[in-house]
């Protein structure tokens, strides 16, 4: 099974984020799931929590194999991990019909290209209910000013690696939002110098 060991020493400080801002009985869509540990963790701390977990269709397989394995037993009362559905953030067809209350993404926007961060956003405006939550973690820089230097010796790296990945700016990320009916509302600062940048869908 894929095992990602960021998750484990971030799960904690994102399930905070998550009880501080989700409402009881939230409907989410996560975005890039990866291992799936995420999900599991989060569904077997949160009642009522519904976490509908996706993958590009060529990583559904690892994730597939966590939620049945994990995803139906010791869930916290009422919790419920539906089977992960193929989702590539520029792929429209891809967007579940259903509405949901937040949108979750942990750690993508660098690894997808830049092109890509704006279907990631519009994606989620059109899932999103009336009021609904974006919740993007990661480490991210602000207007080219890096906020610590990992995440500039991060950037390097990702960009050695294949130069379409690359931190992103939340500043950039901010007016894309706005301009797709997404008002930033939290920038949350994370253990490690990441962040959750929270945005809330205009009525
Ligand atoms: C670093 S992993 C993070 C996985 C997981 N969220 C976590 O925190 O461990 C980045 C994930 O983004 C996904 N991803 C990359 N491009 C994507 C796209 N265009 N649409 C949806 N997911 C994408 C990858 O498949 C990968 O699982």
């Amino acid at each position: 099974m894929l095992f990602s060991a960021a998750c484990e020493r971030n799960k904690d400080s994102i399930l905070a984020v998550l009880q501080a801002w989700l409402p009881p009985g939230a409907q989410v869509l996560e975005v890039g799931s990866g291992s799936g540990q995420h999900a599991v963790f989060f569904a077997r701390s949160i009642p009522r929590l519904a976490w509908q977990t996706s993958e590009l269709s060529a990583n559904l397989t690892g994730l597939g194999e966590r939620i049945a394995l994990e995803g139906s037993s010791g869930l916290a009362p009422g919790s419920q991990i539906p089977r992960p559905i193929a989702l590539d953030v520029s792929a429209p067809g891809d967007w579940p019909h259903q509405r949901f209350d937040a949108v979750f993404s942990a750690n993508t926007t660098h690894i997808m290209p830049a092109s890509s961060v704006p279907d990631l956003l519009a994606g989620a405006a059109g899932v999103l209910a009336s009021g609904g939550l974006l919740m993007l973690y990661g480490p991210f820089c602000d207007h080219g000013i890096p906020t610590a230097a990992s995440n500039v010796d991060f950037d390097l790296h990702l960009r050695s690696l294949d130069p379409a990945m690359g931190v992103r700016d939340a500043g950039v990320i901010s007016e894309q939002a706005r301009g797709l009916g997404l008002s930033p509302v939290a920038d949350v600062a994370m253990p490690a110098n990441n962040r959750t940048l929270i945005f809330r869908r205009n009525s």
